[in-house]
């Protein structure tokens, strides 16, 4: 059966209370609803600073904990990095890696996004890696092979095993934040190529037992049903509209209903 995600990136939006407030609310939604359908994987992303905050608030119920990203060594003379061992003792099961804000404000390269899932699977965190290509590369002809290499890079000495699992998730770069997201099928076709990289770099079974794609750049609930309409979009990573309760929590109904039993 198909597993959605629906996983909340807040990006430096929210200052630590309203991110527990927002949590506290999305919990008080989804939380009965949520323990029913274990289909749907709903995960909130905070800041590095207010994940101490939101944890205690998402314990025990049925939405998790991720951060937005971390660095690739567990510990030294790293000024102002975040380990992945912290991020873990602060109950993250899962990190968002190689965000295109990160490559783009600060020049995050494919190395150290692969060193950065390296580190993760080492600390027993699920990682969430982002991958997509710039509008010139598109209107250059070359958002497969960007998007092909970002993926192959990132995955590089990589090998899944037990129960972690590896979300990718195809952001194209100049849809995020527009409000204006991507034909559906476009996405589609974009994660049948990512899915297709995949089979080529693993046996099928880990493929299917341990990765998912999903797509992101300005989802919310008036478009979230066309992409869940292909069975090769397995979930979301939303923005803007994940700052509201309300509508975030109907992105995750909306994920439950598109999944059919
Ligand atoms: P928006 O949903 O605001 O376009 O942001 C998408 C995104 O960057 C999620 O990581």
């Amino acid at each position: 059966m198909k597993n959605v995600f629906i996983i909340a990136n807040w990006k430096m939006q929210l200052d630590d209370a309203a991110s527990e407030a927002l949590a506290q609310e999305v919990v008080r939604r989804w939380a009965g609803q949520g323990a029913t359908r274990s289909d749907v994987t709903v995960v909130l992303c905070p800041s590095h600073v207010a994940l101490e905050r939101v944890h205690p608030v998402v314990k025990g119920t049925a939405v998790w904990l991720g951060a937005q990203d971390c660095f690739w060594e567990d510990k030294g003379a790293y000024t102002g990095e975040v380990s992945p061992v912290t991020l873990k003792q602060l109950g993250c099961e899962w990190c968002i890696v190689g965000h295109s804000e990160r490559r783009g404000f600060l020049n995050e390269t494919d190395e150290m996004v692969n060193r950065k899932v390296a580190a993760l699977m080492r600390s027993g965190i699920n990682p969430i890696v982002c991958v997509g290509e710039t509008r010139e590369e598109r209107t250059a002809g070359r958002r497969d092979a960007v998007v092909i290499g970002q993926v192959r890079a990132a995955l590089a000495n990589i090998r899944p095993v037990g129960t972690q699992r590896i979300v990718i998730a195809y952001e194209p770069r100049w849809v995020i934040g527009t409000g204006q997201a991507v034909a559906p099928e476009d996405a589609a076709s974009m994660h049948n190529l990512i899915i297709q990289t995949l089979f080529d770099l693993y046996p099928n079974d880990i493929v299917e037992r341990q990765f998912s794609v999903i797509y992101g750049g300005s989802v919310d609930s008036t478009n979230l049903a066309g992409f869940l309409s292909f069975d090769v979009i397995h979930g979301a990573l939303v923005g803007g509209a994940a700052l509201k309760a309300d509508e975030f929590v109907r992105l995750a109904e909306i994920a439950a209903d598109s999944i059919k039993p």
